[in-house]
């Protein structure tokens, strides 16, 4: 149910009005559905719980209530979500340093702290009525209790409640969210993205360190090493060959 509708005229594109709603099934597929009506680009759709919350790569989202669960729809000019989805990662680690975790950016776009994940992104790209949209949707683990998490994904996820002694509310953390989104996303418009990827390249952790990767080809471990001008992850094997890392599972090596 829609519990309540803001709007924010100071913003540029981004969180102008934002749809705030107790539960759904996934913020990503309620904003999907708003494709098919007369919407304004930088709409945002809130749950306060999602009861079949979507991940990266097939995976559920646990979202359980007191986390944040919010999908923007946009209308980049270029149709590609996938630079666009790793340059939202940086709003999403801004405000969590702001609000006192000094989070990083594992690649692509999980937000990390101590090397457990606090918060993710799944952007997809749709086309309606030959107009192509990205859905960025965004999940932090604000004020959730680690155990309120599924066993599995326990030992490698942290919260913002556990790492700081404040309770921060969902209504703040998202306006400062918002405003970081409509920054980034108006640089996005008017900047190279060169420049936007090597503030990306500053954030991600995940550069020197040693990585595995598993792809559609196969697995191979090495060195990750910079990000490409196509925002790929460049790894570079035992051998001293370069790869370029985009789609599938990479896991950080001790
Ligand atoms: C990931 O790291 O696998 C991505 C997680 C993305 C979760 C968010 S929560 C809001 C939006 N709605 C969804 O169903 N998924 C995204």
């Amino acid at each position: 149910m829609k519990v309540g509708e803001f709007h924010d005229s100071n913003r540029k594109i981004v969180g102008r009005t934002v749809l705030h709603h107790d539960v759904l099934e996934s913020t990503n597929e309620t904003a999907k559905e708003l494709l098919e009506t007369d919407i304004e680009e930088g709409l945002v759709v809130w749950a306060d719980r999602q009861v079949a919350g979507r991940g990266r790569q097939g995976r559920a989202w646990a979202s359980p209530a007191g986390g944040l669960y919010v999908s923007i729809i946009l209308r980049p000019k270029e149709p590609h979500a996938w630079i666009l989805g790793l340059l939202i990662g940086m709003p999403v680690v801004k405000a969590l340093r702001h609000f006192g975790v000094f989070a990083g950016l594992k690649y692509p776009n999980d937000a990390v702290y101590q090397s457990r994940k606090i918060a993710g992104i799944l952007c997809e790209g749709v086309y309606r009525r030959d107009v192509y949209y990205v859905v960025a949707g965004i999940g932090v683990n604000t004020n959730v209790d680690l155990d309120k998490l599924p066993p599995d994904v326990q030992p490698n996820a942290t919260t913002l409640k556990r790492e700081v002694n404040l309770f921060v509310a969902n209504d703040e953390f998202l306006d400062y969210l918002l405003n970081q989104v409509d920054d980034l996303y108006s640089r996005y418009r008017n900047t190279r993205v060169e420049f936007l990827l090597k503030d990306y390249r500053g954030q991600c952790t995940t550069i020197g360190k040693r990585v595995a990767a598993t792809t559609s080809k196969g697995k191979m471990t090495g060195r990750a090493y910079d990000i490409a001008a196509n925002g790929a992850l460049v790894i570079m094997d035992d051998a001293g060959g370069k790869h370029e890392f985009v789609e599938g599972s990479l896991e950080v090596l001790k």
